[in-house]
């Protein structure tokens, strides 16, 4: 039944759940989970910050009951994420006296880190994004505080120590706009060329935050094709779709009154307008139908949340927005308007 019923001859359907999830559980959210997704990622209580927040302290209270949790409802488990340069605390790359860690120091703590975390987990989470966002729109490596000590090593690192700590874990790499040309040509280059070396990298993870418009289906497809030519696999990991403008320049800046909609950025106080519900409809089937070309390579489709009361896009670029980015509405309910496009295009 729901989305997954949808799909089941052709991926997982996932859904990231917020601390919050995991910790109230509540019965309402339950019901959707295990009616409409069958694969669950962690938003944010996976990451080093969430689960390592001390050189000798891992807490691992959340990351335990989220894996419990999926085990109960038979779920896919993504593990998000080992090695990142945000949501990553200082004292990882500065030791107590301010000084900064040296190559060798570096190494020990992520290799450190990844070991506990996924011995932890070996044999329960099925999937890892092992490396996120590790190079910049442009197809450079980004300038991290990973890779300012370690160089682009640090990636080929993380993989070969993740793959060390659970041989039969599958392990992404992961990035958003990966559809941008010189980015998923720079990608490529990278992972194929460490994977022909003997790394075990099995798959790009394309994170699909999208806008109405753009990128255009034939960009994405373009990178998807490119993707599976080397050889990879591919997850969408964290779909949604902003229909709400993007005030450039605005980034983490708080309620602004020179925005130009009232109404505290939410300029649809009587619900979406129809027009702008069938355009988000349209732009889901047409993502859709682009991923059923490719299901011989796409394992997974995972949403980056559940309602859209909890997602992360009503704090980004400014916080105070209100998004109207997933499927479900801040009742749990399922919005008709979206899904009755996905069954008319698999009846198709
Ligand atoms: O939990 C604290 C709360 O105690 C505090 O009062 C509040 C005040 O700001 O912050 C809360 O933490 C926030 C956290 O989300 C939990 O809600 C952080 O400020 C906020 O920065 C954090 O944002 C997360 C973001 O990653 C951080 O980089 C989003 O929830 C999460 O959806 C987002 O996820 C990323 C993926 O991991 C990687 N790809 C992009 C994606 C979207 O940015």
């Amino acid at each position: 039944s729901g989305i997954k019923g949808l799909f089941t001859s052709d991926f997982y359907i996932g859904a990231a759940l917020s601390g919050g999830d995991v910790r109230n559980q509540p019965n309402d959210l339950m019901v959707t989970i295990s009616n409409n997704f069958n694969s669950l990622s962690p938003e944010n209580l996976l990451k080093w910050q969430s689960v390592h927040p001390e050189p000798e302290r891992f807490n691992f209270d959340l990351a335990d009951r989220y894996v419990e949790m999926g085990e109960k409802m038979n779920s896919h488990m993504v593990g998000h994420t080992l090695v990142w340069h945000k949501q990553t605390p200082d004292w990882v790359f500065q030791k107590e006296n301010g000084k900064a860690r040296s190559r060798a120091e570096l190494s020990s703590q992520m290799k450190n880190h990844i070991q506990v975390v996924m011995n932890r987990y070996k044999g329960r989470i099925d999937t890892w994004d092992v490396v996120n966002e590790a190079f910049t729109d442009d197809g450079q490596f980004r300038q991290s505080a990973w890779f300012n000590v370690l160089g682009k090593d640090f990636i080929k690192l993380a993989f070969q120590t993740a793959h060390k700590a659970d041989p039969e874990a599958q392990l992404y790499y992961n990035d958003y706009n990966v559809w941008k040309p010189k980015k998923t040509d720079g990608i490529l280059a990278f992972t194929s060329r460490i994977r022909d070396e003997g790394v075990a990298i099995h798959g790009i993870g394309m994170q699909f935050h999208l806008g109405l418009e753009y990128p255009t289906i034939g960009q994405l497809e373009e990178a998807i094709q490119k993707i599976v030519d080397h050889g990879f696999n591919i997850s969408i990991t964290e779909l949604d779709i902003d229909l709400l403008p993007n005030p450039s320049g605005r980034q983490g800046a708080d309620i602004d009154a020179n925005f130009p909609y009232e109404a505290r950025y939410d300029p649809f106080q009587n619900g979406l307008p129809n027009e702008l519900k069938e355009k988000l409809a349209n732009r889901y089937r047409d993502i859709f139908k682009l991923l059923l070309k490719y299901t011989e390579h796409i394992d997974r489709v995972t949403f980056w949340g559940v309602r859209d009361q909890d997602s992360w896009l009503n704090n980004w670029p400014i916080r105070g927005r209100t998004a109207y980015p997933l499927f479900f509405d801040q009742d749990y309910k399922l919005k008709n308007y979206l899904f009755d496009k996905l069954v008319e295009l698999k009846k198709n």
